[in-house]
């Protein structure tokens, strides 16, 4: 089982939109796949049509008191389930920080599940907090989408930096450029640039489509709803370089 990440300290990136595309990649690759919606704002739910709640909230998932097994919900994508989010996450941060190990939790939390996923995807709410340093530390890979402004190489070397000087455990890093708006100059300028220069960046690059956007019309995966539109064939590359880059083994069967 591998544990990928999209995360990033800012909001409006694209976290999401890659979590659910990704997921429905994958899945469709035939891997079994299990996306957790972490964010309050339930963003994922509400893409795969799921109600964002969690029976007991999210203090009763995170403490180990309800089998995380109870709370996963099937979505309309074969091999494709979700752990939907809840208003209570919130509040995640104070209850990670009554944890032993706070760091460690997510991580001993999605152990279990080891038998009945090959994928399993978080989508963090946009934050650098107690939960993302659970998140960084859970996660094989991280999947950082980076909107090209000359701010966003600072943000990633944050990010590094602030994984460097973790103990034990450290995620692989994939960042990638996000929304990308061919008409700017300094758009091109810049993703052209830096994944030749930055061993972290992807080659595939996102646009921005508004096909993107309709997702939260037609409440589905853009691959799904439009697999040969170039919105697809792009989360389509992502795919192929995450999948490369977390190791993940052939699918079974
Ligand atoms: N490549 C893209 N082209 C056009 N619009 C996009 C693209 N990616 C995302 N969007 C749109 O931008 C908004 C934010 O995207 P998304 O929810 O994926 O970002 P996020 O990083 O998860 O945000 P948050 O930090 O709030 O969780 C959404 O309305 C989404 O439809
Ligand atoms: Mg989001």
């Amino acid at each position: 089982m591998k544990i990928l990440a999209t995360y990033n300290i800012k909001g409006g990136v694209g976290k999401t939109s890659t979590a659910v595309n990704i997921g429905y990649l994958a899945a469709r690759d035939g891997y079994r796949v299990l996306l957790w919606d972490l964010d309050p704002q339930a963003a994922a739910s509400f893409l795969f049509r799921i109600r964002p709640r969690v029976k007991g909230g999210g203090k009763a998932l995170i403490r180990g008191k309800r089998p995380v097994e109870d709370a996963i919900k099937g979505t309309d994508f074969d091999g494709l389930d979700l752990l939907p989010a809840d208003f209570t996450y919130r509040h995640l941060d104070l209850v990670l920080d009554s944890a032993k190990k706070p760091a460690r939790q997510l991580a001993s939390l999605l152990a279990p599940l080891r038998a009945e996923y090959d994928v399993v995807i978080l989508d963090c709410p946009p934050s650098i907090s107690l939960l993302s340093e659970s998140v960084l530390h859970a996660a094989d890979l991280l999947l950082v989408p980076l909107i090209p402004t000359t701010l966003s190489v600072r943000t990633l070397d944050q990010l590094t930096g602030f994984i460097d000087d973790f103990a034990g455990h450290r995620p692989a890093i994939l960042a990638f450029f996000s929304m990308i708006d061919r008409r700017k100059r300094l758009h091109l300028e810049i993703s052209q640039a830096l994944p030749s220069e930055r061993g972290e960046f992807a080659q595939a690059v996102i646009p921005a489509l508004s096909l993107i956007e309709r997702m939260s019309v037609e409440r589905a995966p853009v691959t799904a709803f439009s697999p040969r539109s170039q919105a697809a064939r792009s989360y389509g590359d992502l795919w192929r370089e995450a999948r490369e880059r977390a190791g993940l083994g052939d699918p079974p069967g």
